[in-house]
């Protein structure tokens, strides 16, 4: 039997909660698929370091490679300083194991109500491929003369040909095998970059390069989309159901999948995959740690529950990954009244038992 070794990080606020969920569910899809799940807890979090002033240590991370992959539930913490658990923990995580790929599916439910008018579950099915180990997130950059009025500021966006094509390949490989073909602009699976080539003339043009090449030349098979940053985020509020596959980088992505999160349902729903298709992967709903919600049982455990399902079908777990993924679409359309924390009509545990008898049925 195959065994999988898991580390998992509740981490803060709900992140616990809604992991306990995720785990529930992952353990009956392996008995039932017939797999092992090695699963070790690691307490990394706002409660340790207060405790201890350690983030995430060196030691961990080389701990970390010892797993197949990590399942997260949600940094940050109310009485720490924003940036320091973040930095620390999730984007020390993401960039010592060079998870250089972020993958944000941004798909719409049958059942789940989405702010966008007229707009339904054929629509909202695109994925957004956000480059995870570049841009703005490096770290680069700083402050001088702080607290005058004369302080200056900078943060510099830093992307090498190398971070780009590894990110653009994954991109090329991802919409070949799981784009669809999208409506009306073409036959053919699409892959979109998402870009600002006319103010950011360097940044977004070794991009645009370097996807053009490598598309002509290796995937003719996939049509190659364009769009500025800005009016992406138009289109995917008015023709979200122009996009198949979106490649951007660190910066866009982040701000775009939030975008595209509350399009889906919103926080209770958005899984993604931090993944180095060559190493160790961490996976983690996108929302937050939510720390009104702590500890009253009414927060949602999809996304979680949704990472842990992308968790599997990176591990090679498909059959299980789409049980969870049938479950999940089954309980929200049929049982859910809501997505939203304390709306669902039923308590976390409670969702996530819904889920973990579908997926043992
Ligand atoms: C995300 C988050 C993180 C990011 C923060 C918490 C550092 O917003 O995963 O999207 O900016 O990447
Ligand atoms: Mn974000």
């Amino acid at each position: 039997m195959k065994t999988h070794k898991i580390a998992v990080m509740g981490g803060d606020g709900t992140g616990p909660e809604v992991t306990v969920e995720a785990v529930k569910v992952l353990k009956v899809a392996a008995a039932k698929f017939n797999f092992k799940l090695d699963m070790t807890d690691f307490d990394f979090g706002g409660e340790r370091y207060k405790r201890t002033g350690e983030t995430l240590p060196d030691s961990a991370i080389e701990e970390f490679k010892k797993f197949d992959a990590i399942l997260l539930g949600a940094i940050g913490h109310p009485d720490v300083a924003p940036g320091i658990l973040e930095k620390g923990i999730l984007l020390k995580a993401r960039f010592a194991l060079d998870q250089y790929i972020n993958l944000r599916p941004v798909r719409l439910f049958e059942g789940v109500e989405t702010p966008l008018k007229n707009k339904g579950p054929a629509d909202i099915n695109y994925c957004v491929i956000r480059e995870n180990s570049g841009d703005a997130y490096v770290g680069m950059g700083g402050v001088m003369m702080k607290g005058t009025p004369n302080e200056i500021a900078t943060q510099t966006a830093v992307y090498s040909r190398f971070q780009v094509d590894r990110c653009l390949k994954y991109a090329f490989e991802y919409a070949r095998k799981y784009g669809k073909k999208a409506q009306g602009k073409s036959d053919k699976n699409t892959l979109a970059l998402c870009g600002k080539t006319n103010v950011l003339t360097y940044l977004y043009d070794i991009w645009e390069r370097a996807f053009h090449e490598m598309g002509k030349k290796n995937y003719p098979e996939v049509a190659r989309d364009y769009y500025h940053v800005d009016a992406t985020c138009m289109w995917m509020v008015k023709n979200p159901e122009w996009f198949d596959v979106i490649v951007t980088g660190n910066l866009f992505g982040d701000i775009i999948t939030d975008l595209g999160a509350i399009t889906q349902g919103g926080m209770g729903i958005a899984a993604g995959g931090n993944i180095n298709p060559e190493g160790v992967s961490m996976f983690e709903p996108i929302g937050g740690s939510a720390p009104k919600y702590t500890g009253k049982n009414v927060i949602n455990p999809l996304a979680a529950i949704c990472a842990g399902q992308m968790m599997l079908e990176t591990l090679g777990e498909e059959a299980a990954a789409k049980k969870i993924d049938a479950a999940v679409r089954d309980t929200v359309a049929k049982k859910l009244k809501s997505l939203a924390a304390g709306k669902m009509g039923y308590g976390t545990t409670e969702v996530g038992d819904l889920i973990a008898t579908a997926v043992a049925q």
